[in-house]
């Protein structure tokens, strides 16, 4: 067995690797050729790494070479445009399941890092469900399902699809904002606190998706993987906060100052060309009742789960934080 990961300098991909490392399974990471090596440095004794563009179909060639199984986290969580999502989040899906179909007989499976976003919003009255018809509210979502389509229709290789809901922990930078707000006694809170969230802890994702590599009922079949704890936007910064152990002003985030906030942002992208978190597709996402999905197929098909609870999953990522200098 030798698994390739793409995206195995990111977030989520790193600690894919780490779990693969952990497992004693000989990994290799495909990088591009500036990509950032930061959060790999405690494994480069013990992964491959491959690097190349992911556009060229020789370099993918090679990088394939001896692989038996793919984990394909690459992905662009950020774009300044639809055109910019698509050309990741579906473009170098395409490329890299043209190249492992071109080694059908030696590759097993394939593996995607899709999201709960190319499904759509769900609530806890009525969460997503991998049976559920896809509803995807933003440029992102919508991506992250035509990559999905670009495996379920193009691959001639076995497959599974991981859809994670919003992950957090060690080397995240989404929710480190969070804990820096709190830290400056600051509980922000949008729309009334009120969206219900999903979420899972990464290393809980990690196991999940390398569990579900080589699992035979994962075969074909997708899998939301998050945790069974639903909290709402104000229990998470109630969390947070509770975490790093500082007293906060609740900073109440309205509706209409979002909306104006993500469509500023969408003008700024415009002019600068420069990426935002906040956008008028992030204003989609904002403005859903939740995120929430059902996670039982999970447990039911694969006998996994994401057992790390909220106050649990904030105190480790705090402690990483903070070991780190990030807080
Ligand atoms: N974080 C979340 O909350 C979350 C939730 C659901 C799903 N996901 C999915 O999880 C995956 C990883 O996300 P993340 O949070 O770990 O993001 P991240 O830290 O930004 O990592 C993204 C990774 O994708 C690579 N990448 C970006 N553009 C690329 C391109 N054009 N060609 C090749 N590689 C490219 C990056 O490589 P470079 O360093 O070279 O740019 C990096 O390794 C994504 O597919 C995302 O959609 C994330």
């Amino acid at each position: 067995m030798k698994v390739l990961v793409t995206g195995a300098n990111g977030f989520v991909g790193s600690h894919i690797v780490d779990r693969l490392v952990r497992l004693q399974i000989p990994t290799v990471a495909l990088l591009r050729p500036n990509g950032d090596r930061a959060f790999l440095t405690g494994q480069l004794a013990n992964v491959e790494l491959r690097t190349g563009r992911f556009d060229d179909a020789a370099a993918l060639d090679a990088a394939l070479e001896g692989i038996t199984l793919v984990i394909h986290c690459a992905g662009a969580t950020n774009a300044r445009n639809r055109e910019g999502f698509f050309a990741v989040n579906q473009g170098v899906t395409r490329e890299l399941v043209a190249a492992v179909n071109r080694r059908s007989a030696q590759i097993q499976r394939f593996l995607l890092v899709s999201s709960l976003a190319a499904a759509g919003p769900g609530t806890p009255m009525t969460p997503r469900t991998e049976n559920h018809a896809p509803a995807p509210v933003s440029d992102y979502g919508r991506s992250k399902l035509a990559a999905e389509q670009e495996v379920i229709q193009g691959s001639q290789t076995d497959w599974t699809i991981i859809r994670p809901p919003a992950v957090y922990g060690p080397r995240d930078r989404e929710f480190l904002r969070l804990f820096k707000a709190a830290k400056s006694h600051l509980r922000p809170t949008f729309g009334g606190g009120k969206q219900a969230l999903t979420l899972v802890f990464v290393q809980d994702l990690a196991a999940v998706i390398v569990a579900a590599l080589t699992h035979p009922r994962a075969s074909r079949e997708i899998f939301f993987a998050g945790s069974t704890e639903v909290v709402t936007t104000a229990e998470l910064a109630t969390g947070v906060a509770a975490a790093v152990d500082s007293w906060t002003m609740p900073l109440p985030l309205p509706n209409a100052v979002l909306w104006l906030a993500c469509h500023w942002a969408g003008l700024a992208t415009r002019i600068t060309g420069k990426a935002n978190v906040l956008s008028p597709q992030k204003w989609a996402e904002l403005k859903a009742p939740g995120w929430v999905c059902e996670v039982s197929k999970l447990q039911r098909n694969l006998g996994c789960s994401c057992p790390t609870d909220l106050t649990e999953g904030l105190a480790r990522t705090r402690d990483w934080y903070q070991e780190n200098g990030w807080l």
